[in-house]
């Protein structure tokens, strides 16, 4: 076991931001931690790094606490932090050399370590220089400097494009291959889906649920359904009566919506097969498996942020 956490608790004055929360991680896992805002995930990943002294419980990180054992801790572990800060004048290479110099042991080499968070021609730029998502590229080249066996990540993707949130996990694919262990938190659903091992929903300081995408998605994520793309003024009811649709008409009097919950996969090959045997004049057609997303949904009561949604 590489991190234990049990019972956590963590209070600010009189405000329990995490509140007895339990969790284990395996060597060589990537445990994914997503909620909402001020779910308590950052607070419980600077108790795992030592930045924080839990109020009550127990957390280990390979086999130290990171109260007593920091120091040594640190050695081991790679963090990249939400809010992370350099100085503006300092070159990409000079913060690489900097953060490494602060450790007994180091990677091979930076510049390669620059080439696989594609920085590599970003080298000599200053940090005031680069945009977000260099940046956060940088801050994650930071935190491989001491080539760590385990590493934390909080929201190793916000900020970034589609496509540099894509290079961000296959990085994160490969340093799960060599066998690192992986603490990452995240508000995308799709990166959760695609990365995670285990995934724990925390809301409120609290776990809601915790396991595998495929379990939570079984236990949390509903049944699959079918969604209509209507023109104005048609009714799926008039074709296929008696089937329970959620009708759903948008703001600006576009298109209406129809969502019909299936059973299984062969209701939907029935229902499309009724439908097309009408003469509905439909704008699209979907089949959507139930996915983290809507797990999230029926735990956290809370629709992801539009721009969430879909990266
Ligand atoms: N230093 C602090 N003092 C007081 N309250 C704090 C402090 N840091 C965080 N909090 C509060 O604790 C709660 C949990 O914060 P935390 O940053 O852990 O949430 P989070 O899940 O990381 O949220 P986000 O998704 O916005 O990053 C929030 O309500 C926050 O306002
Ligand atoms: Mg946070």
């Amino acid at each position: 076991m590489i991190i234990q956490v049990e019972g956590l608790v963590k209070d600010y004055g009189s405000f329990r931001a995490v509140d007895t929360i339990s969790f284990t991680v395996e060597e060589g896992e990537i445990f994914g931690i997503v909620g909402p805002n001020g779910a308590g995930k950052t607070t419980t990943v600077e108790c795992l790094i030592g930045l924080r002294k839990p109020t009550a419980g127990r957390v280990s990180v390979l086999g130290m606490d990171p109260q007593e054992d920091g120091y040594a801790l640190r050695e081991r572990i790679g963090v990249q932090l939400q809010t992370s800060t350099l100085p503006s004048r300092m070159k990409v290479g000079e913060a690489l050399s900097f953060f490494a110099s602060f450790y007994e042991k180091a990677v091979p080499s930076l510049e390669s370590l620059l080439e696989q968070v594609g920085l590599a021609e970003k080298k000599n730029r200053y940090f005031q220089g680069l945009s977000g998502g260099e940046k956060q590229r940088l801050f994650i080249a930071l935190a491989l400097v001491n080539d760590p066996q385990v590493i934390f990540l909080d929201e190793l993707t916000t900020g970034l494009d589609p496509r540099g949130r894509r290079h961000m996990w296959s990085l994160v694919e490969d340093l799960k291959k060599q066998g690192k262990t992986i603490l990452l938190t995240t508000h995308f659903m799709e990166e959760i889906q695609r990365l995670a091992d285990r995934v724990a929903i925390l809301s409120g300081g609290k776990i809601l649920a915790m396991g595998t995408p495929q379990e939570l998605i079984a236990a949390y994520g509903g049944t699959p359904r079918l969604i209509l793309h209507l023109r104005p003024g048609e009714d799926p009811e008039r074709l296929l009566p008696g089937k329970a649709w959620q009708k759903v008409s948008h703001e600006d009097g576009g298109p209406l919506k129809a969502i019909l919950p299936l059973k299984d996969m062969r209701e939907a090959a029935q229902v499309m097969h009724q439908l097309l045997a009408t003469d509905m004049d439909f704008q699209a057609l979907e089949l959507q498996q139930p996915s983290m997303e809507d797990v999230y949904l029926n735990l956290t009561g809370k629709p992801l942020e539009v721009e969430n949604s879909h990266a």
